[in-house]
Formats: structure tokens, C-alpha cells, sequence
């Protein structure tokens, strides 16, 4: 799973593209723009959709095209897919914000789950009909032109024999992940050569993807074309994007994406930021402080303070609004930091490229048990000194009051 960045990032790249180098800032300065709002934002009411236009971004550097609303303002969309039904498999946390984002842009789109799951009820609650626009996966799937395959990547997978030879040429098979097709040995996900297929995959959750779109704003995705059958995949693929509630896309391969999601989530976005909070907060324990201020510096201040300084304008913004005590020794540790910690994630995207972290995960997920095994891994999390600790301080917080 990716961050639940914004278009923030394009904004400002932009934006440092024509200011002056961002290390020139003062401390002041940086104080100053710390209390500026880093986004204009856009009205909260009835999903306002900001438009930009299509361009070449230079990333440090690195020249990439990206796309935006104004590629495909609503009429646009709502023309190109005037004869498509967009059947949405699955209905999940992907599933539920992509299918209310294109049902709230206008797209024929239609819902397609097991009628004893826990997603019917939820998708009945989220006002789609059965018999109008929530089917069962079957029957949805027949309807479809364009089949978005919403469901877990274990289910891909166990449900494959099922659902291919149900997709039929001229439809079109859309992923938001390349777990299965780039894994099919593992998964078994080979898909028919007659069809288009597609992935745009959203930088954070679904439910980030709809309540950014909610706020006329958008999460950011790439997308790919794995077969192009038609000619016509990418501009397709650009199109769902942008349907479906990007802020941006950026362009990458099946391969590309699942490699660089499955190390992201492993690593700093979520593994690797667990294990780094959970060995600095037991050697403050071991040397004698108190959880309430090992967990206040180790998590409350990172996540309250400094982490959303580097969200809004980066690194070199938040060391600027910190004290130079601060300064000087986290630059100096980050050296030793990183020289520590990066044999650590090459062996990382080793085991992601290899197939090891797909395998353990499919075979985890095929557990007939999963579900309760994986609740009692979240209940040793919840119990954790450091996560009771943090359900503390939470509750002392003013808002919270
Ligand atoms: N979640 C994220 O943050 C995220 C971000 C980017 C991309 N993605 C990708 O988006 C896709 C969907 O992920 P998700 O997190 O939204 O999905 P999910 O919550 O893991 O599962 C979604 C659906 O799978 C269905 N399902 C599970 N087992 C099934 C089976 N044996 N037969 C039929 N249906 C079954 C569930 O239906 P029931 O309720 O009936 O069980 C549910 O509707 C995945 O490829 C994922 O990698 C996810």
C-alpha cells in the first residue's frame, strides 16, 4: 500500500521549479511558510474537482509527463465512455472509493460481489441496488466492458479459473496492482491475449481516495498498460484515472508498480517505520524512561509535528523549523542511519522481485483461518506497551477532551 499523498507534490514541484532554492530559507522564513495553508483549498461541498492541465514535470531532474484533470475534464469522460458499463469486482476499500468517484462523475458504473459477503451489505449501504447496479460477480461481469478486478489479490487469484473465461474479447480487464499478473506464476493470473488490460493503481487507501475527492482534491496514482490490444489501452487507462478520482497519474509498468508497492509498504511507509518506532521506544524504556515520554518522542512528535512538516514542503523544511541542536545531530545520524539501514532494503526489494514476499503473502491469505490469525496479530499490536502507551496520550490531546 502507497502514502495517501495528494497532488500536493506536483504543486510543488512546480512551485519550487520557479522559487528560489528551498536550503535559502531562514528559520523564520520557514516558520513564517509553515503558517501558510501549503494547499488552496478547494470548497468542501458536492466533490469540486480541481482541473490542470497535462505536462512535462521536471523531477529533480528526471523530465515525466503526467496527467491531470484538465486531460479529461468530465464531458471528455463522460463521451469516451458512453458505451462502456465499468463493472467494479469487488468492494473493498478500492472498491468503495473508486466506484462512488465514478458513480459521482457520472460513469455507467455497476457493483459486482458475492451475495453472502460482507461487501453486498456495505454496497446496499452505500446506495447501489441490487438488480440495478449491484449485481453478482457473475452477472456484472457479463454486463461489463470494462471488468475493474477489485477483489484481494488473494481472491484474483482463487477466483481466476472462474473469471477468465468470462472475459471475452473487447472487454477490457483493469487492475489496481500488478500482484497478479506480474506474480501468475504464483497466482495463476494469465491473462486471455485478446484483451486490453490496464492498471491504475491509487497512492493510499480507498478511503483516501474518496474523501480526497470528496474535498476536490485527488490522491495520486500511476497507472500502466500491461497488453494493448486495441490501441487505444494507455489513453484508456489515463481516462479510468482521472475517473476514478486522481489527483495525478504518472506512467510506469505492471512490474514497476507491484516491485516499488510491495517494498514501499514493507519499508518506510509502514514495516520499516514500525520497527524503527519499536527500537528507539525500547531502549528509552531500558534506560529508564517513562512510556509516556518515550512515546511522546518517539511517535506523538513525529506524527503530530515534524511528519506533516515534511508532507507540506520536505526535509530540509522541517530541519529548518527545529532548534540547530536538533538539526545538527539528526543530519548527522541520518548519515549512519541510512549506511545501517539500506543492506537492509536491498535485501528487501530482492525478496519482492524474487517472488519470496508474493509467496508468503498468498500463502498466508490462503489460510483458511487468516482473517482471525491476522486480528490476533492486530491484537499483540494493540497490547504493546508503546500502542497503549500512545491510546494515552491520544486521549490527553485538547481535541480530544
Ligand atoms: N487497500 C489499499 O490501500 C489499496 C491501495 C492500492 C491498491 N490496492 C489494490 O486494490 C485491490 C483491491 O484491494 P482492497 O484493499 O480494496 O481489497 P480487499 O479489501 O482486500 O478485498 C476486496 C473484496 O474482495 C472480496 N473477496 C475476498 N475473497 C473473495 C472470494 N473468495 N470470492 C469473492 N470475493 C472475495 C471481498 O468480498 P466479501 O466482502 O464478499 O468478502 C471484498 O469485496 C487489490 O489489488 C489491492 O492490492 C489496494
Amino acid at each position: 500500500m502507497a502514502t495517501q499523498r495528494s497532488s500536493r507534490a506536483l504543486r510543488l514541484a512546480l512551485r519550487q521549479a520557479s522559487a528560489p532554492h528551498v536550503q535559502q530559507r531562514t528559520f523564520v522564513s520557514a516558520v513564517k511558510a509553515a503558517s501558510r495553508p501549503a494547499v488552496k483549498q478547494t470548497a468542501v461541498s458536492s466533490f469540486v474537482q480541481q482541473t490542470r492541465g497535462a505536462k512535462t514535470v521536471d523531477f529533480a531532474g528526471d523530465k515525466e509527463k503526467v496527467y491531470e484533470r484538465d486531460d479529461w475534464p468530465r464531458d471528455k469522460l463522460l463521451e469516451y465512455f458512453k458505451n462502456d458499463t465499468l463493472a467494479l469486482i469487488g468492494y473493498g476499500s478500492q472498491g468503495h472509493g473508486q466506484g462512488l468517484n465514478l458513480r459521482d462523475n457520472g460513469m455507467n458504473v455497476i457493483v459486482g460481489v458475492r451475495k453472502d459477503g460482507a461487501s453486498w451489505k456495505e454496497a446496499e449501504q452505500d446506495g447501489w441496488v441490487p438488480g440495478t447496479n449491484l449485481f453478482d460477480i457473475d452477472e456484472a461481469i457479463g454486463k461489463g466492458t470494462i471488468i475493474m478486478n477489485l477483489l484481494s489479490d488473494a481472491a484474483q487469484s482463487s477466483t481466476w479459473p472462474h473469471i477468465k473465461p468470462q472475459l471475452t474479447k473487447g472487454k477490457t480487464l483493469y487492475f489496481s496492482h500488478g500482484f497478479s499478473p506480474v506474480f501468475k506464476k504464483q497466482t495463476g493470473v494469465e491473462v486471455p491475449t485478446d484483451i486490453d488490460v490496464i492498471l491504475v493503481a491509487p497512492k493510499g487507501s480507498g478511503r483516501t481516495v474518496r474523501t480526497l475527492f470528496r474535498e476536490g482534491r485527488g490522491i495520486n496514482s500511476s497507472f500502466a498498460v500491461f497488453q494493448d490490444v486495441t490501441g487505444k489501452a494507455d489513453e484508456k487507462a489515463q481516462a479510468l484515472g482521472v475517473a476514478i478520482g486522481s489527483g495525478y497519474l504518472y506512467k510506469t509498468t505492471f512490474e514497476k508498480e507491484v516491485y516499488s508497492d510491495l517494498y514501499g509498504e514493507r519499508g518506510c511507509l509502514m514495516g520499516g517505520i514500525h520497527g524503527m518506532f519499536l527500537a528507539q521506544y525500547e531502549v528509552l524504556r531500558e534506560k529508564g524512561h517513562s512510556p509516556s515520554e518515550a512515546f511522546n518522542e518517539t511517535v506523538e512528535e513525529a506524527t503530530q509535528s515534524l511528519y506533516p512538516l515534511i508532507g507540506a514542503n520536505g526535509m530540509d523544511y522541517m530541519y529548518a523549523a527545529c532548534s540547530t541542536t536538533a538539526r545538527r545531530g539528526a543530519i548527522d545520524w541520518s548519515k549512519k542511519f541510512k549506511d545501517t539501514l539500506k543492506p537492509v532494503f536491498e535485501e528487501l526489494y530482492d525478496s519482492v522481485k524474487t517472488g519470496k514476499e508474493t509467496q508468503r503473502t498468498m500463502e498466508y491469505a490462503g489460510r483458511k483461518d487468516y482473517r482471525e490469525a491476522f486480528e490476533k496479530e492486530m491484537e499483540e499490536i494493540r497490547e504493546m506497551e508503546i500502542w497503549r502507551a500512545g491510546k494515552a496520550v491520544r486521549s490527553l490531546r485538547p481535541e480530544n477532551a
